[in-house]
């Protein structure tokens, strides 16, 4: 089982059971729309606006834009946490909408989400170990587990610290754990919502760099949100601009930074340090 995850290609796909890169998408989100309530006014307003999108088997997708653009909720609509909105969502093959609620749960590991926040998403009364083994216990049936050690070596970290509780781990060692408990459910999808805007700047460089080992050895496909025009640019091949809920323009990373199209686009290009674009030209 280790020898599937380090050399994790796309025949690392094709071996694993039901799936090859050949199903097609990994994830499709056709037209969706998402509405909140503004807390004050109660009033609904649209915070994800007819948005389309796809990623293949392996893809990393990035997902720019500012502050309350809809990212998020966006990246949320596909952990297959529930369909929330309108609009289609099939995450590998199948309509979230049409599921079952012990489809969806069987469906739940394969979609992984890293949080800009690692310590609140750990369980402060568990040590990272347990952690680890209850999560492997959601799966009771699956045997092709990588054990505890192997786990915390793939993401850098020391195996004394398996008998740590979230409070006596760093910003950058907690980033690591969820990295681990994601990689050790061998998702296809790993959402990552600003990974590392949460951590300090010396550390920053080393979780991304475990994210792009992690999507290699994995295979997964990535939705990678961030501020950060830069680390998108270096991390994803692909990437959709959000302006106000909706997609303003999308397309392939290079080409969508180097030859924007839309104003927003060239506005967030410009707001990059060492950036030859200038908003409004
Ligand atoms: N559960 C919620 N209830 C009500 N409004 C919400 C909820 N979640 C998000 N919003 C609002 O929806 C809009 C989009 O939020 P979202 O969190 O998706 O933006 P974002 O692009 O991820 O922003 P950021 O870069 O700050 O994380 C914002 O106006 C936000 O305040
Ligand atoms: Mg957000």
């Amino acid at each position: 089982m280790t020898e599937a995850i380090e050399t994790g290609t796309a025949a690392d796909l094709v071996r694993r059971p039901g799936l090859t890169p050949q199903d097609g998408l990994v994830l499709e989100i056709e037209d969706l729309v998402v509405q909140h309530r503004r807390e004050r006014s109660r009033e609904l307003f649209t915070a994800v606006d007819h948005v389309s999108l796809s990623i293949g088997p392996g893809e990393s997708m990035g997902v720019v834009g500012e502050s309350g653009s809809g990212k998020t909720t966006l990246a949320m609509a596909a952990t297959a946490l529930g369909a929330p909105g309108t609009g289609t969502i099939r995450l590998l093959g199948r309509d979230l909408r049409s599921l079952k609620r012990a489809e969806l749960r069987a469906l739940r590991p394969e979609v992984q989400v890293v949080f800009q926040d690692p310590h609140g998403s750990l369980d402060p009364r568990q040590s990272v170990r347990s952690g680890f083994k209850e999560l492997r216990a959601l799966q009771p049936r699956r045997t092709d587990w990588i054990d505890d050690e192997d786990l915390v070596g793939r993401v850098r970290l020391a195996p004394d610290l398996l008998d740590r509780y979230p409070h006596q781990l760093s910003g950058g060692q907690a980033q690591r754990v969820c990295i681990a408990r994601a990689l050790m459910m061998r998702p296809r999808l790993i959402v990552a919502d600003e990974p590392t805007s949460g951590l300090d700047v010396s550390v920053q460089a080393d979780v991304l760099e475990l994210l792009r080992e992690a999507r290699r050895t994995t295979g997964a496909s990535m939705l990678f949100i961030s501020h950060d025009l830069a680390v998108v640019r270096s991390i994803c091949q692909r990437v959709v601009v959000m302006y106000r809920g909706a997609v303003v323009e999308q397309g392939d990373a290079e080409q969508v930074f180097a030859r924007p199209r839309h104003d927003y686009t060239r506005r967030l290009l410009a707001a990059m340090p060492g950036s030859r674009w200038r908003a409004g030209r």
